[in-house]
C-alpha cells in the first residue's frame, strides 16, 4: 500500500516557531540547544560547499535596548558535510520534541548549490532521509563583491528553474516517496511592483515544487554609528550590514502581507514563514494575522538565547486564549483594513 505523504502544513500547524538561519545555529552545540528548545522546527546556518570563516570581526552588534541589530557575518559556517553528518547523527534524545529539520543552503554559485543538492541526494549516504525541508538562501546581504540574486528578477527565474529541475531529477532517483519540502529565503521588497514581479516568477516555476517563501531576511546595507568613537560599530564593508530587530518589523509585516494577498489572488499554494523583529507572542500573532504559517526568530534569539521560544509560545497562547482563538487557522491571514 502506498505510504501517505505528510502534508507540509503538519510541520507548521501546532508550533509555528523556528530559529532564523544564521542566529546561533552554526555548530553542533548551538543546534543541540535549539533541538532541545520549545521551537517547533530548527534550521541550520546557511551552508556553503566548503567551510568558511566569514568576514573580519567585529561583525555583529546589538543596540543595548534590544531593538536593533546589525551584522555582516559573511556566511561563517562549517560546510555542508558538517550539517549533513549532524542530521544523520541527530538522535531522538536530542530531538525529543520531533522538531522538523531544515537545512539552509547558500552556495556562492548555482553550480555550488547543485553540488550541495548532489550531496543531499547521494544514493549511498542517503542524507535525504534525515532532512525534512531545504531552504535556499537567495538573500545574504554581506558578501563582498556579490549582489543579492533575489533583487535580479530575470536572473532569479532562470536560476530557480535550473535548481528545481536538478532537485526533481535527483529526488526521483531516490527511494524517498515524496520530495523534501523546498522553499526560498527572500530579502525585503519595498515597491508593489517588486511584490508583483516575485509572485509572477514563482507562479511560473516548474512542477509546483516551491512550498514556501521565508520573508524577510535582514534589511541590507544599513549603517550604525557610535558617537563616542566616531566610528562604525562593525568592521566589514566599511560598516554597512544587514539590519534586524524590532525596527524592521513593519517592513517584514508588509512583505508577509504583500505576498500573502498576491499568492491568494493567484491561487498559489505557497506558504509563508514570516521573519523580522519578532520578540514576543504579540509579534507572532501579528505575523500570523498578516498571513504567515510559521514565524522565525533571529535577533531576539541572539539577545535572549533559546529560552525565548518558551516565553514567546506562552505569550502567544495567553493572547489566543484572551481573544478566544482555539488555533492559528482561526485568525491566519484575517487582517482587517480600518
Ligand atoms: C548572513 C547574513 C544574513 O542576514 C543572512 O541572511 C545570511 C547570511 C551572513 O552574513 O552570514
Amino acid at each position: 500500500m502506498a505510504q501517505p505523504i505528510p502534508d507540509i502544513t503538519t510541520f507548521f500547524a501546532d508550533n509555528p516557531l523556528i530559529n532564523a538561519s544564521g542566529c546561533n545555529c552554526s555548530t553542533k552545540g548551538m543546534l543541540d540547544i535549539l533541538f532541545k528548545s520549545a521551537a517547533g522546527s530548527v534550521i541550520t546556518k546557511s551552508a556553503t560547499l566548503a567551510p568558511r570563516n566569514g568576514n573580519p570581526e567585529p561583525r555583529y552588534w546589538a543596540h543595548p535596548d534590544g531593538n536593533l541589530t546589525i551584522n555582516s557575518m559573511g556566511l561563517p559556517n562549517c560546510g555542508i558535510q558538517y550539517y549533513l553528518d549532524y542530521f544523520k547523527r541527530l538522535d531522538t534524545s536530542t530531538n525529543k520534541y520531533e522538531h522538523a529539520r531544515f537545512i539552509s543552503l547558500a552556495g556562492m554559485t548555482l553550480e555550488e548549490n547543485l553540488q550541495m543538492l548532489d550531496m543531499i541526494f547521494n544514493i549511498e549516504t542517503q542524507y535525504y532521509m534525515y532532512i525534512d525541508v531545504i531552504e535556499l538562501n537567495l538573500s545574504c546581504p554581506n558578501l563582498i563583491g556579490h549582489r543579492q540574486l533575489a533583487y535580479d528578477f530575470p536572473e532569479l527565474e532562470t536560476y530557480l528553474s535550473k535548481f528545481i529541475i536538478h532537485y526533481n531529477k535527483l529526488y526521483k532517483a531516490t527511494n524517498r516517496h515524496y520530495p523534501i519540502y523546498f522553499g526560498i529565503k527572500l530579502p525585503p521588497y519595498f515597491e508593489f511592483w517588486q511584490f508583483d514581479a516575485i509572485v509572477d516568477i514563482l507562479s511560473r516555476l516548474p512542477d509546483n515544487y516551491l512550498k514556501f517563501v521565508h520573508t524577510i531576511n535582514s534589511v541590507p546595507n544599513g549603517l550604525v554609528i557610535d558617537i563616542d568613537t566616531e566610528a562604525t560599530v562593525i568592521r566589514p564593508k566599511d560598516g554597512f550590514g544587514g539590519l534586524g530587530g524590532a525596527i524592521i518589523k513593519p517592513i517584514a509585516l508588509a512583505n508577509v502581507r504583500g505576498l500573502y494577498t498576491r499568492f491568494k489572488a493567484a491561487k498559489l499554494e505557497i506558504l509563508i514563514i514570516g521573519s523580522g523583529g519578532v520578540a514576543s507572542g504579540e509579534d507572532v500573532f501579528e505575523f500570523i494575522l498578516a498571513g504567515a504559517s510559521m514565524v522565525s526568530i533571529g535577533s531576539q534569539l541572539m539577545i535572549e538565547g533559546a529560552g525565548c521560544f518558551t516565553r514567546i509560545l506562552s505569550e502567544l497562547t495567553a493572547l489566543m486564549e484572551k481573544k478566544g482563538y482555539a488555533n492559528l487557522d482561526a485568525f491566519r491571514g484575517k487582517l482587517k483594513n480600518v
